[in-house]
């Protein structure tokens, strides 16, 4: 039942941690169970959906085996929503995965086997790196979501990241699927902004979201309350932005009607 879906860029500042935000919250507010997992060592994901520095036991001492995922996993102060977090300590664990004899990329899909059907999606919020931790994403994942920031640059990152997803599916993970490429930050009264948009769009087609996320500062600022942005300020162009993003996500996989 389960769906495993990584939020995926190998760049820094796309959207990544913002999304997995507003988009787990706003399918937490239809009804649907979620979890979302930190899986960056900068724990922006985790601050976001307000735990705290001191209650951070997370996905570090999951992949190190000192706790189990369950006792790892928080209800957040939104109903249906469950976050698996992270601090600076996940830093370690790309060096203590690297050291382990076995499943060193399968770590976390094999953590996540006893939970997956609690679930209706879980996402995994990777780090801008391609180093272990995004890995073990993208092999425990069905699907990659890819934030691409309407900006100079996104198709090169973009097309280095689908090489990148070709040989995971090569080599790892088979049947890992583009879930949908995302546009960020898109501001409709720049031209480069638009350039993007349509370049991206002529390229991967129907794998592009129609739903496209405005740049608003609303996104930016809701973290710091702890709260996302579609509980913080529900009617903000982002908020309704990631609203309408869970809907189509519900729609082509289904669950809508
Ligand atoms: N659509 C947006 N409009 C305005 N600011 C945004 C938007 N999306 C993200 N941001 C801000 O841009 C910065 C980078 O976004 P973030 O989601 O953290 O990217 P990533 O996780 O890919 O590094 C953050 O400060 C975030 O609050
Ligand atoms: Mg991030």
């Amino acid at each position: 039942m389960g769906k495993i879906i990584a939020i995926t860029n190998q760049k820094g500042g796309v959207g990544k941690t913002t999304t997995a935000l507003n988009l787990s919250a706003s399918l937490a507010l239809t009804g649907e169970k979620i979890l979302v997992i930190d899986s960056d060592p900068q724990g922006n994901l985790s601050s976001g959906l307000g735990v705290r520095k001191e209650q951070k036991k997370g996905l570090y001492e999951v992949y190190s085996c000192k706790i189990g995922i369950r006792d790892a996993i928080v209800q957040t102060d939104i109903a249906n929503l469950h976050v698996l977090p992270a601090s600076m300590d996940l830093f370690a664990s790309e060096i203590e995965l690297l050291e382990r004899a076995e499943n060193r990329e399968s770590a976390l899909k094999l953590m996540l086997q006893d939970i997956k059907n609690e679930y209706r999606y879980i996402f995994i919020d990777c780090p801008p790196s391609f180093g272990l931790l995004t890995l073990n994403a993208l092999i425990a994942g069905e699907s990659v979501l890819v934030p691409v920031q309407c900006e100079y640059f996104a198709m090169e990152g973009l097309s280095l990241l689908i090489k990148l997803l070709w040989r995971i599916r090569g080599g790892f993970n088979e049947t890992l699927d583009l879930e949908g490429i995302l546009l960020t930050m898109y501001n409709r009264h720049i031209a480069l902004s638009r350039q993007v948009a349509d370049d991206v769009r002529r390229i991967f087609k129907t794998k592009v979201y129609d739903t496209i996320i405005p740049r608003n500062i609303v996104l930016a600022e809701a973290p710091s309350h702890g709260k996302p942005a579609v509980l913080y300020a529900p009617n903000s162009p982002g908020a309704q932005a990631y609203i309408s993003l869970a809907k189509e996500i519900l729609n082509d996989n289904n669950l809508l009607f």
